[in-house]
């Protein structure tokens, strides 16, 4: 049992003994009224007698005394009444013995419960476009997205990660017929996605002098549409190329879907959703096109079917809710798409509402802010956009040469490079709440010494070598009375925050709430590691450092696993 639960427990027994026959409040709500106080001098948990106050009509004072004199459990070092609070001063050493105990008993699953079993959520991130390179505009749905599909995983739930391609629109015309004129195979096979921009980039110039152009590409189009094998074939291609080049991204990020359904994928579905639209009566003509009009909530009218019978992103999302619906039955569904798309989803679900599904209100849009490149938006002072293989590459090179700096004789060179550059951008742009817009720069995401995805892993590192060079934990022994000074009480709190957090993380959507963590951790860690010597002659006390340390290591890891982040053992 946790000691949220336990404090929660001696509450309740104290309520019953001290107010026999009153109206009581629940364990629940006794649990959920247990405050942390934000200065451990207050205890290590607080109990609020406010709103007892009028149930049990006494004072909250008169009632934080009552039930202070009332409880009396071993695990628990002082009972406090404070101006109606009652504070609870956990004993030190069964603190820590107890909260090291459950994490190591627990290993990995430490911090998980199964309150996603038996539930599916589907999650839509990176989404990236075809014939586009994959920039940093890029990184956050599918790092959200990705740490998300981690965290539901770690509580149970079944994931479904899907991969909404953006996959169908008349650009794949144009750039069918820029093909057809001035590409050729080998060029584009071995130039990839480069290729492909560059051709549709020359047909947007010449086309501003021969609008016959157009025509050819919207011919294109529309036999992609209808189906016809040569255009089907090239334009097939052209998306395995784009998702070649995007797999090379995936795999250094370590980044896995379960679907590929894009918006092509819903060509032939969209019919019965435009039907069902119809006999609902929320269909309207306005100049020729079809929409949903929501005025009356307060939004513009969502487009069904332009004048010329074209489908839109919108209509091709409302099939694809429906069919997630139906394919994976899932309690909740996830739309990781940047904020700038809030309108498109308040409508999207709106309407779904409006057609009477009532699965509509587990849908949600995960919004994140904006990404920007060392003060330029998505692109370099210079103007060129950032991509994010470049980037990557660039943040492993660096890493190498911190490496090659830091620690020339690490074997592995390569792989820990690999791991400290790509974690650093990923933590980076996990560090902050997700509706913030982000700047990267370079300064900030590789600082070893900063709030940083290299000092947490560092400080993993850390934690591995000290139990490397002990030869591993000495638990026979350990003497928990010498973990009661400040520093290493504070590691072991994070520690028992561990599971609450990862909990609110998954509720929030919120993985920066993980990010954040590891950094505290790291620095409690980081100042208990230079209070304290761990490798002490004593055997009782070098032992229960040895457990607060290597529960540190094992939490952390976890924790930089459930954001997508590597910890290698040495660096
Ligand atoms: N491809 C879109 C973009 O890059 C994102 C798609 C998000 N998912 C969706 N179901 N609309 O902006």
């Amino acid at each position: 049992m946790d000691f949220k639960t336990a404090v929660a427990n001696e509450i309740l027994a104290a309520m019953r003994a001290a107010f026999e026959g009153a109206q009581l409040p629940g364990a629940e709500a006794v649990a959920g009224a247990l405050e942390v106080p934000p200065d451990s001098a207050m205890g290590d948990y607080a109990f609020p007698c406010f709103k007892l106050s009028k149930a049990l009509k006494k004072s909250p004072m008169m009632i934080a005394d009552a039930l202070a004199g009332a409880i009396h459990a071993p695990f628990l070092g002082k009972v406090e009444s404070v101006k109606g609070y009652l504070n609870f001063f956990i004993d030190k050493a069964t603190y820590a013995e107890k909260v090291i105990g459950l994490a190591l008993e627990q290993g990995e699953r430490y911090g998980a419960d199964d309150s996603g079993a038996g539930k599916t959520v589907v999650l839509d991130y990176s989404s990236i476009n075809i014939a586009k390179r994959f920039h940093i505009g890029h990184l956050s749905t599918t790092m959200i997205g990705n740490s998300l599909y981690r965290l539901h995983k770690f509580f149970g739930w079944r994931a479904v990660g899907v991969n909404h391609l953006g996959d169908w629109g008349t650009q794949f015309g144009k750039m069918i017929a820029a093909y057809k004129r001035w590409g050729d195979h080998d060029t584009v096979a071995a130039g990839g996605v480069d290729e492909m921009v560059k051709l549709y980039v020359r047909f947007n110039e010449e086309a501003k002098a021969n609008e016959a152009l157009n025509d050819e590409g919207r011919a294109w189009f529309k036999k992609i549409e209808d189906g016809d094998p040569e255009a089907l074939e090239i334009f097939n291609w052209f998306k395995s190329v784009t998702l070649k080049d995007a797999e090379r991204v995936y795999d250094l990020l370590g980044v896995t879907f379960d679907s590929y359904a894009g918006e092509s994928f819903y060509n032939d579905k969209m019919g019965p959703v435009i039907d069902a639209l119809r006999e609902k009566n929320l269909l309207k003509e306005d100049d020729g096109a079809q929409i949903v009009d929501l005025s009356d909530w307060g939004m513009p009218p969502a487009l069904i079917l332009r004048s010329d019978g074209a489908t839109l992103y919108m209509t091709r999302d409302l099939a694809a809710a429906k069919y997630r619906k139906d394919t994976y039955n899932f309690d909740k569904s996830l739309y990781v798409v940047a904020y700038q798309q809030d309108l498109h989803f308040r409508q999207l679900f709106k309407v779904l509402e409006l057609m009477g599904y009532d699965w509509a209100k587990d849908c949600e849009h995960v919004a994140f802010g904006m990404v920007s490149f060392e003060g330029g938006a998505l692109s370099t002072r210079e103007g060129h956009v950032v991509y994010l293989d470049d980037l990557l590459h660039q943040a492993i090179d660096k890493a190498r040469a911190i490496i090659e700096e830091k620690s020339p004789e690490l074997e592995n060179k390569d792989e820990v490079a690999r791991q400290i550059g790509i974690g650093a951008v990923v933590f980076f742009d996990l560090y902050n709440n997700r509706i913030k817009d982000i700047d990267f720069t370079w300064e900030r995401a590789l600082n070893f010494d900063g709030e940083t995805g290299p000092y947490c892993m560092y400080t993993h590192a850390r934690a591995c070598s000290v139990l490397r060079k002990a030869g591993g934990a000495d638990a026979s022994s350990p003497d928990f009375a010498a973990l009661s000074d400040p520093c290493s009480q504070d590691v072991v709190r994070l520690i028992e925050q561990f599971p609450d957090i990862l909990k609110s993380a998954v509720n929030r959507s919120e993985p920066s709430m993980v990010t954040r963590f590891a950094v505290d951790l790291a620095q409690a860690f980081n100042k208990f590691y230079y209070e304290n010597k761990v490798m002490v002659d004593e055997p009782g006390t070098r032992a229960a450092r040895l457990l607060l340390t290597d529960a540190t290591r094992q939490v952390l890891k976890q924790a930089l696993y459930l954001i997508g982040v590597e910890a290698p053992e040495r660096m």
